[in-house]
């Protein structure tokens, strides 16, 4: 493997996803460098979820090849993701809404919760303390987002902007190397996303993790992400830094279908 695939989190090769007999990924070749905050922006049925479900094994490439920070993984099931210290959010905050946001968040959690299921099924002492350490982790992801006061909540009794950070807890909760982020601030008041890119812009530290962010909202991608992959119809139209491509003339085409320069810009 090249030095330059290991510093690619994500690389995808010529990839196509078919659903039923719409071509959703139509050969993408793209990459989202290591260790960075990508934007993945492009108007609605571009594609954008279908990429993301993609990489993460949640439907499967009808061709094409993808890598994750070097390593072939096309056709990865979604639970080997986590070993591989990779998450992610979803589109609409897929919560369970009985359940406490600790617990909610515990879920995301699957290095952590995978050692011991037989003496966890047994309620031996390694198991009571495994769980306790995952609830620790739980509440220190929330702390992250700044949700520990509602911890013990039930997730249904919470506004939809804290149940999306409570996801984005879920997402970090078991320290990702990588995290892929379908629309974080997506039905969000200008508040509530100013509080998400907080989040999301502490976490670019040294060392800390690779983010590629799906969104619509320009603000939020010209605030966090130094590079930009536009899709649309399937295909990569544009990449490079926000401020080149989200101006670019095809860009600002491919978007009107749906709204004024305005939107692309300021939405
Ligand atoms: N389960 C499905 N079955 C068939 N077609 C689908 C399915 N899910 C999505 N599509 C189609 O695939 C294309 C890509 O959809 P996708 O959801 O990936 O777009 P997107 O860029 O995420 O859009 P949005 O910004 O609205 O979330 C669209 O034409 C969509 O209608
Ligand atoms: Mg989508």
């Amino acid at each position: 493997m090249s030095a330059e695939a290991k510093n690619d989190a994500v690389r995808t090769e010529g990839l196509d996803v078919w659903l039923g007999g719409t071509h959703a990924v139509c050969g993408v070749t793209v990459a989202f460098a290591a260790g960075r905050t990508s934007g993945l922006v492009g108007p609605n049925g571009a594609g954008k979820s279908t990429l993301l479900n993609c990489v993460s094994g949640l439907v499967p490439a009808s061709s094409g090849e993808v890598y994750l920070y070097g390593d072939r993984t096309t056709g990865i099931k979604p639970h080997q993701l986590a070993l591989r210290r990779i998450s992610r959010s979803y589109q609409g905050a897929q919560l369970v809404g009985e359940l406490p946001a600790v617990d909610n968040v515990m879920v995301g959690d699957h290095v952590g919760l995978r050692t011991g299921l037989v003496s966890a099924a047994l309620g031996l002492p390694r198991a009571r303390r495994a769980e306790r350490a995952a609830r620790e982790r739980a509440l220190h992801a929330l702390e992250r987002v700044g949700l520990a006061q509602y911890a013990f909540r039930p997730v249904k009794e919470l506004p939809y902007g804290i149940q999306k950070r409570v996801d984005l807890a879920r997402a970090l909760v078991s320290d990702p190397r990588c995290i892929f982020l379908d629309e974080p601030a997506a039905g969000l008041s200008r508040a509530e996303k100013e509080e998400v890119v907080e989040v999301l812009a502490g976490l670019r530290v040294a060392g800390g993790p690779t983010l590629v962010v799906v969104e619509h909202d320009m603000r939020v991608i010209n605030q966090l992400c130094s590079e930009v992959v536009v899709l649309a119809a399937g295909a990569v139209l544009a990449a490079g830094p926000p401020e080149t491509v989200l101006n670019s003339p095809e860009v600002v085409a491919a978007y009107i279908g749906r709204g004024s320069k305005e939107q692309v810009e300021s939405e």
